[in-house]
């Protein structure tokens, strides 16, 4: 995958694509990135890329001459997506990011101060997408947020094959409790279950923890998460339990 960001800052994106998973999708010639700076496609002597809202109030608005030629001279084909990062955009979800990590090559675009003129939306935009109902500062922070949802459903780019599947919102539902050495730790024990080596009821037992976790936190998901006849039991049976509180979340 190819994806080009357009920003004001690009340094911000520099820590981020340069360690971790990030580095190593690049590393391993999975992704290419690059950050451009807006700047740069500034006609004039003085760089200006934003200027006073047209009807008076406060604030700066990114300029649509400068915007679209940087968005145009980044873009290869119109097949590409551009994406303006905003708060007016589809929320990101898991389904939007493994939607994006079919696509070759992305191009998305970081608005800042009060944002971008509405005909840089109706001529080079063709999404827009919000990474919660909270403003930022500007759209880099999203970007990265898009960027890290989508480069790590890319195959091969995180080690353990099928680790993304078992993700948290993946399959519809939270993920349940995850334990590691020390057995004992302040003690509290991990759940006898998880030593018993029976992997089928490990696997039953790590499911039911899911439901639970996704029933206690996010009740909302299991009407959209696709459920076998026996989840269906176990949350009836859940239903008609006297269950703790979400910050001591039981064995069941
Ligand atoms: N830019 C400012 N706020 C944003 C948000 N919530 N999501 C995406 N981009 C933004």
């Amino acid at each position: 995958m190819k994806i080009d960001a357009l920003s004001l800052f690009p340094a911000m994106f520099d820590s981020v694509m340069n360690a971790s998973m990030m580095w190593k999708a690049q590393d391993r010639g999975l992704l290419t990135f690059c950050a451009h700076d807006i700047r740069d496609y500034a006609a004039d002597k003085h760089r200006q890329v934003d200027d006073t809202p047209y009807g008076g109030g406060g604030g700066m608005i990114l300029k649509p001459d400068v915007l679209v030629r940087a968005i145009e001279a980044v873009r290869p084909s119109t097949a590409t997506p551009v994406i303006l990062l905003s708060p007016q955009g589809r929320l990101l979800t898991h389904p939007v990011a493994a939607e994006l990590a079919q696509l070759p090559q992305l191009v998305l675009v970081c608005g800042h101060y009060e944002g971008v003129d509405e005909r840089v939306r109706q001529l080079a935009v063709t999404d827009e997408i919000s990474i919660g109902d909270y403003v930022l500062t500007g759209g880099e922070l999203a970007a990265l947020v898009l960027i890290d949802a989508v480069v790590r459903l890319i195959p091969g780019v995180l080690g353990a094959e099928g680790a993304a599947d078992r993700d948290s919102h993946a399959d519809g539902l939270l993920e349940g409790a995850h334990y590691t050495r020390p057995h004992t730790y302040r003690g509290l024990a991990v759940p006898a279950i998880l030593t018993s080596g029976h992997h089928a009821e490990v696997a039953r037992w790590r499911r039911r923890q899911a439901l639970l976790r996704t029933w206690l936190r996010r009740p909302e998901l299991l009407k959209s998460a696709p459920l076998t006849e026996d989840d269906r039991e176990w949350l009836e049976a859940l239903a008609g339990r006297q269950l703790p509180t979400v910050a001591s979340s039981p064995d069941p």
